[in-house]
């Protein structure tokens, strides 16, 4: 398949592979070569129908490293302003001669139905709630070099679950790696069914901090939300924000995660954020080179 849909649609050596691959750009962008000429004769587009930093500019960086030739599109700068339907869209984009396609789109599956419908290979930079597979990869990336393995590794997922593309995809790729995974947050905004993945709920943060190795704090989806669903953000903070005090009153020294953009003082505070146990900013590192390889794996089957 020359795409990357969703983690849901991979398997345990698909991830070893991408990661392995990762390895290799990392190692090389250590050693301060900025740019390889593997996809010299690839072109990609960035087409983005959300607001992005991390992503999209990642997605850039890894694209240049790899020596493709990039085109930026932002919708909101776009004729999708004017009616443009989205496989118009990326059909004029195809049609300047693009072989590979970002996409970050508000509705799930927005990239499932694109790839049924045009020819470029599709990768999703995350659709709606549904997945974000490359966020996944590089969150289990960062986990695989901090404890040197995700095996085994007990963590904790903590906040909006429920609408969540982050929390989905690193379920799904946790899983298939052997951890072990709970999910933590306000009971209204865990989904009913979520035990049928394989994951225990937690609704209490003090307990779910004690078991695990590792806790991912994600955002609340503000942009999602229904009002109604909410406790207030100061409740939230209250019963379900991690603050320094917090951490240092566990037995052990657990890993902090976050896949940005962080609201500081909401799920997480500074001193958490800027801590030593925090590897947020080693995630956006290991993000390029996560994409790298994603990039180049699917590149190369292009070629074939
Ligand atoms: N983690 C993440 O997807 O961040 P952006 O929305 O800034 O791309």
């Amino acid at each position: 398949v020359n795409h990357l849909l969703g983690i849901k649609y991979l398997n345990e050596s698909d991830i070893q592979l991408i990661f392995e691959t990762a390895d290799h750009f990392k190692e090389v962008i250590n050693r301060s070569i900025k740019k390889v000429p593997s996809l010299r004769d690839i072109t990609i587009a960035n087409i983005f129908f959300e607001n992005s930093t991390r992503t999209k500019l990642s997605f850039e960086l890894a694209e240049k490293r790899l020596s493709a030739d990039v085109l930026n599109f932002s919708a909101s700068q776009s004729s999708v302003k004017k009616g443009e339907t989205l496989i118009d869209t990326v059909n004029n984009i195809l049609s300047m001669k693009v072989d590979m396609v970002v996409m970050r789109h508000p509705n799930p599956g927005a990239g499932i139905f694109l790839s049924r419908h045009v020819s470029a290979s599709i990768i999703n930079a995350g659709d709606g709630a549904h997945e974000h597979p490359t966020q996944a990869l590089l969150d289990s990336y960062s986990i695989r070099e901090r404890l040197g393995d995700v095996a085994g590794k007990n963590v904790v997922i903590v906040g909006d679950i429920l609408h969540s593309r982050v929390a989905l995809s690193n379920i799904f790729a946790l899983k298939l790696q052997g951890a072990n995974v709970k999910v933590c947050g306000p009971k209204t905004l865990i989904p009913k069914h979520i035990e049928s993945l394989g994951v225990g709920v937690e609704l209490n943060l003090r307990k779910a901090l004690e078991w695990c190795d590792v806790a991912n704090m994600l955002r609340i989806q503000n942009e999602r939300l229904d009002i109604n669903y909410f406790p207030t953000t100061r409740e939230y903070t209250q019963q379900f924000g991690v603050s320094k005090k917090l951490l240092d009153s566990l037995d052990k020294e657990i890993v902090i995660m976050h896949p940005g953009p962080i609201n500081r003082g909401v799920e997480i505070t500074s001193d958490v954020a800027d801590s030593k146990q925090s590897i947020i900013l080693n995630q956006v590192e290991n993000g390029v080179a996560i994409r790298m390889a994603v990039i180049y794996l699917l590149a190369s089957k292009i070629k074939q």
